[in-house]
């Protein structure tokens, strides 16, 4: 079994810089959101780590729900082809609605999203990103809260994955060209 962090090429962005960040897009969400009900919409599996760091930022009373989509297999390019794994458990209708993403890369993933969330009528509705990819961006999607603009590489860390793995580094980063042969699911 190899160690966790031999596939690893380079650290992206470090634990520190994402806590800070995390911290920072929490206090601006507190403030947005001060007298209103958020309910907190985590987008499985990438932003779970997000989701647990984000909400100890937030001091509001708040919900949560988590979608499952499915885009991309396990493959590193977008396939434009959303599938909803697990909805929501609750009706959302003229609720403050918070969508709590990893990554947005193309942004199908995130615009097939908000469309059909936007149809349920939530009295509001706006999108929290850890890390965006602004070169690769297909569709042009409004995000509210982002923590960082990226290069168009593949990272993985921090709820990110390559075939399942690697979600639970506390940094983002880069993966070493060895790292992606013999594991083309
Ligand atoms: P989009 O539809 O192209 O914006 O892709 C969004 C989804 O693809 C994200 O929610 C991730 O699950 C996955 N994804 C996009 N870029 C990366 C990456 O660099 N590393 C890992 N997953 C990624
Ligand atoms: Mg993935």
């Amino acid at each position: 079994m190899p160690a966790l962090e031999d596939d690893i090429e380079k650290v992206l962005i470090t634990e520190e810089e994402i806590q800070a960040t995390v911290r920072r897009l929490g206090e601006e969400i507190t403030r947005d959101y001060t007298g209103k009900d958020v309910l907190l919409v985590g987008v499985l599996k990438g932003a779970f780590l997000l989701m647990g760091d984000l909400a100890r930022h937030i001091r509001l009373p708040l919900e949560f729900d988590f979608m499952a989509v499915s885009s991309y297999g396990a493959a590193t390019k977008t396939s434009g082809v959303v599938r909803i794994l697990k909805d929501l458990d609750r009706e959302i209708e003229n609720r403050h609605v918070l969508l709590v993403e990893d990554i947005v890369d193309s942004g199908l993933t995130l615009a097939y999203l908000l469309k059909n969330l936007r149809t349920r009528k939530p009295a509001s509705l706006e999108v929290c990103a850890l890390l965006w990819k602004t070169a690769m961006q297909k569709v042009s999607v409004d995000l509210k809260y982002v923590g960082f603009e990226i290069p168009p590489e593949f990272v993985v860390g921090y709820g990110l994955d390559y075939g399942e793995r690697f979600r639970n580094l506390p940094y983002v980063g880069t993966l070493k060209p060895s790292a992606y042969q013999g594991n083309g699911e």
